[in-house]
């Protein structure tokens, strides 16, 4: 992808150099649904950062003031799928939460997605306990369109019985994107 500036924020691949801010918050993902993505050390943060720096869909998102890695994004990757769809999402090193950063790097993939890249629907699955990421998947102006109910397991309990998560799908057309961007 292009490197996207914002006003305190840049957004670039990923690459070497980012392990050690990548594990500082993928040692232990808060959200459920980053589980699977937990790093035990600095070797696996390597390569996971090799991994996504050839991943045309996965945006590193860097405080313009010091250059660390404070999060990630995903979006139009090479996983694309028919119609000019892709689906979205964020993780942020929750040292950097309630700051506005994921907003701010949202929005700017967004409109990269649908302008630069064409893409007609963007949409994103936040389970239904993840207050923070409905609210921003709101202020980007999305559509909650359904609750798939017991939908996905990333957890099990004591006896090693899945936790099935309901899971609440948003949406956002280019258009309505085009007709009105959220305003910082
Ligand atoms: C979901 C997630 C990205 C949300 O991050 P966040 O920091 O809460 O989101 P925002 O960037 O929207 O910032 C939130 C608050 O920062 C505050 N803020 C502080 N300074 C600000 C500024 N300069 N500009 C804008 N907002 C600012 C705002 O008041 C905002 O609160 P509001 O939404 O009530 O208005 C984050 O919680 C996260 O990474 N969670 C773990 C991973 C995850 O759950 N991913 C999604 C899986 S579906």
């Amino acid at each position: 992808m292009q490197i996207i500036e914002t006003e305190r924020l840049i957004l670039r691949p990923f690459r070497e150099g980012d392990a050690a801010d990548l594990f500082a918050y993928l040692h232990a993902p808060t959200a459920t649904c980053f589980l699977s993505l937990k790093l035990s050390n600095l070797a696996d943060a390597e390569i996971e950062v090799r991994k996504r720096a050839l991943d045309e869909g996965s945006v590193a998102i860097c405080l313009k003031q010091t250059g660390q890695v404070i999060g990630d994004l995903f979006g139009g990757g090479a996983d694309v799928e028919e119609d000019g769809t892709t689906s979205v999402g964020w993780n942020l090193n929750p040292q950097f939460g309630g700051q506005g950063y994921a907003f701010e790097a949202a929005r700017a993939l967004f409109d990269h997605l649908f302008r630069a890249k064409g893409f007609r629907r963007l949409y994103a699955y936040v389970e239904d306990h993840n207050k923070p990421s409905q609210r921003l998947c709101e202020k980007l102006g999305m559509r909650r369109e359904g609750v798939f109910v017991e939908f996905i397991s990333f957890t099990t309990d004591d006896a090693g019985n899945p936790i099935y998560e309901n899971t609440m799908q948003y949406a956002i057309l280019r258009r309505e994107w085009m007709s009105g961007v959220p305003a910082i």
